[in-house]
């Protein structure tokens, strides 16, 4: 797909210490972040970046259109942990809170704050998923642990890659057993060693148990895990239709009409998970992925949580974050939704509502919470993406007393038979056209470029992530 090409050309990721360097700079604070930053890049760079930001900032409101920039795969997940902060500790100003709109952090914990606590120091610390492909040379190191029952990697044929992320790859793959003919699979293979140093362990096992929970034809299914002594691996039925987002970046936008389809079939997703009390908490087009007829297919579990009530983990990415995470209030199912509002937004125009390169920006704006629609928005998508992008998570479409069906009665989705949507019978808007194991709508990534993965200590922390083949 030559369009999705040139994406690989764009500067797909940024230090961690470049997002806390952007988190210290306030977008009206150029002086202060000039004298701050004196290390990496000169005063007239760090301007020149926070004119850009505000640019490209003003395209929702049609002072620079976005579109006519190349569209940038969103390489930032953020992940924050701060256990001894949750629930009213701080007052129910979060640490992200603190900091938006304020070149210092004031309202931090009170026990953080004593004990000298640095907003940014913290922010660096714990944000995690840049989405470096840090490689792994599948050959060597996959001793078998003595799991009984579990498969293992050399039982498989591997082929080429589909996806990096934070602690490895992913990678079209097919039984040995079964043959080179085979149904294809994604394998996904995450070192263990970088697993334990994100703090991510929790993570990778919560993820495997939610896939096995998870049985909904928009939503990748699991076929086993296992490990051995340097990787965790989750086999999983292998999407080749790419990902929403290089059909987004390839179009600029999409139709209403193929908006709706994409929206509606995400909603179908998170109708299931959420009967299963799971937040999924990181929506975004990047992982969804279109099956061989065109289909949604809801890939990567690794923030989503089961959730009673409310948790207050601040996960997700920056333009999909809700306000109730940014100001660290509790959140629940809403952040799906709320991010839905988002996604419907985006495909529509081609960039997120709150689009800045700046987080701490696209924070201010989300709180702000002002959304500009242009012409290409009707009346009934304008509608259904206020109602999505409500502050107030319990006035929010799909967190009302009727749930989903507020969502799904909307005049937006008008005229959809959901009942005929939901056995996969309405014709997705593309169609792959390629043969299932084909990998040609993914980008290129480079395979194994460097040794093995280191075996980790302690193994412990993993127990309970494999499952029988
Ligand atoms: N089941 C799958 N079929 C095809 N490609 C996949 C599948 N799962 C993941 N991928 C590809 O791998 C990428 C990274 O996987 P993901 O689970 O999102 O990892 P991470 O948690 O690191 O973001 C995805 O964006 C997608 O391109
Ligand atoms: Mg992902």
């Amino acid at each position: 797909m030559p369009p999705r090409a040139s994406l690989t050309q764009q500067p797909r990721t940024q230090s961690l210490g470049d997002v806390a360097q952007q988190a210290r700079t306030s977008s009206h604070d150029v002086a202060k972040a000039q004298k701050q930053q004196p290390r990496t890049r000169s005063s007239n760079e760090v301007a020149t970046s926070l004119r850009e930001s505000r640019q490209l900032s003003e395209t929702v409101t049609g002072g620079v259109d976005r579109n006519s920039l190349p569209k940038t795969r969103r390489s930032k997940t953020i992940c924050l942990n701060v256990p001894d902060c949750q629930g009213d500790a701080d007052g129910g100003a979060g640490p992200l809170a603190a900091s938006v709109g304020k070149a210092e952090p004031s309202a931090v914990p009170v026990e953080k704050k004593r004990s000298g606590f640095d907003l940014f120091r913290w922010f660096e610390e714990y944000t995690c998923g840049s989405h470096v492909c840090r490689s792994s040379n599948i050959g060597g190191g996959s001793e078998k642990l003595n799991i009984s029952g579990q498969a293992a990697i050399d039982d498989f044929i591997l082929y080429n890659t589909v996806g990096v992320g934070a602690c490895g790859r992913v990678m079209l793959a097919k039984w040995k057993s079964a043959g080179a003919k085979s149904e294809p699979l994604a394998v996904k293979m995450l070192r263990k060693h970088d697993v334990v140093q994100q703090k991510f362990a929790e993570r990778v096992k919560v993820e495997r148990q939610i896939l096995s929970m998870c049985s909904s034809p928009f939503i990748v299914s699991l076929t086993c895990a296992f490990e051995d002594a340097r990787r965790l691996y989750l086999v999983m039925e292998y999407a080749n239709g790419g990902d929403l987002f290089g059909q987004i970046s390839q179009k600029g936008k999409l139709s209403n009409n193929d908006a709706r389809f994409y929206a509606a079939e995400v909603s179908l997703a998170f109708e299931h998970i959420h009967r299963l009390n799971i937040v999924y908490r990181d929506l975004k087009p990047e992982n969804l992925l279109l099956d061989f007829e065109g289909h949604i297919k809801v890939t990567d579990f690794g923030f989503a949580k089961v959730v009673a009530d409310s948790t207050w983990t601040l996960c997700g990415t920056p333009d999909y974050l809700a306000p109730e995470t940014i100001q660290y209030r509790g959140h629940g199912r809403g952040v799906d939704w709320w991010a839905l509002g988002v996604l419907v937004f985006e495909m529509i125009a081609g960039s997120t509502p709150f689009a800045d390169d700046n987080p701490m920006i696209i924070y201010q704006k989300v709180l702000a919470g002002r959304v500009s629609f242009t012409k290409q928005f009707d009346l009934k998508a304008k509608d259904i993406i206020k109602r999505l992008l409500k502050k107030d998570a319990k006035k929010r479409v799909g967190c009302c007393e009727a749930g989903p069906e507020d969502y799904k009665s909307h005049d937006w989705n008008g005229g959809l038979d959901w009942e005929r949507l939901s056995k996969r019978r309405i014709k997705p808007p593309f169609f792959p056209g390629v043969a299932k194991d084909n990998t040609s709508l993914y980008e290129k990534y480079p395979e194994s470029l460097e040794g093995s993965a280191p075996v980790v200590g302690d193994n412990s922390v993993f127990e309970g992530f494999s499952t029988s083949a």
